[in-house]
């Protein structure tokens, strides 16, 4: 699937489903779309905290909860800004998840410029997200944002 459909997918989702079925199916929807997407989660903020919700992937991770400024989620999370690592073996803030992965994103969902939760994505190519699947995410983020 491209971005656009992907992008019409997830907002029509959002429309018709339960607040409490649509973030499992928009990760469903992201994993499955795009073979790069290799583990998909959603974190919420909790308190100092980020606690794992929705998530697909071959494995599940063990960092279901990450302090604000641990990881690059934490990170993320912090600053409010994207994190796009190329190799998460050279960032040092990197916890890592599984052994396969090679880069991640991270995007913030916000509402009124506070950072509500996050998207995290792994994958297992090297530098396998570019500026679309910023600009996708970001989107999609935003679309979530109205509905935490
Ligand atoms: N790698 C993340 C932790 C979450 S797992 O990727 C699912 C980090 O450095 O914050």
């Amino acid at each position: 699937m491209d971005y656009i459909n992907a992008e019409q997918t997830i907002k029509k989702l959002l429309l018709k489903e339960q607040k409490s079925t649509a973030f499992q199916k928009i990760v469903d929807v992201l994993y499955d779309s795009f073979e790069k997407y290799n583990w998909v989660g959603i974190y919420f903020v909790k308190g100092n905290e980020l606690v794992l919700g929705p998530w697909k992937g071959k494995q599940a991770t063990e960092h279901t909860t990450i302090q604000l400024g641990m990881g690059i989620c934490g990170a993320a999370a912090k600053t409010g800004k994207t994190e796009l690592v190329d190799d998460v073996s050279k960032d040092g803030r990197y916890l890592s998840c599984f052994l396969s992965t090679r880069s991640e994103i991270v995007i913030p969902i916000k509402k009124m410029n506070v950072v509500v939760g996050e998207i995290d994505i792994d994958s297992d190519m090297s530098a396998a997200f570019n500026k679309s699947d910023v600009i996708f995410l970001e989107k999609v983020a935003d679309m979530l944002s109205q509905h935490i």
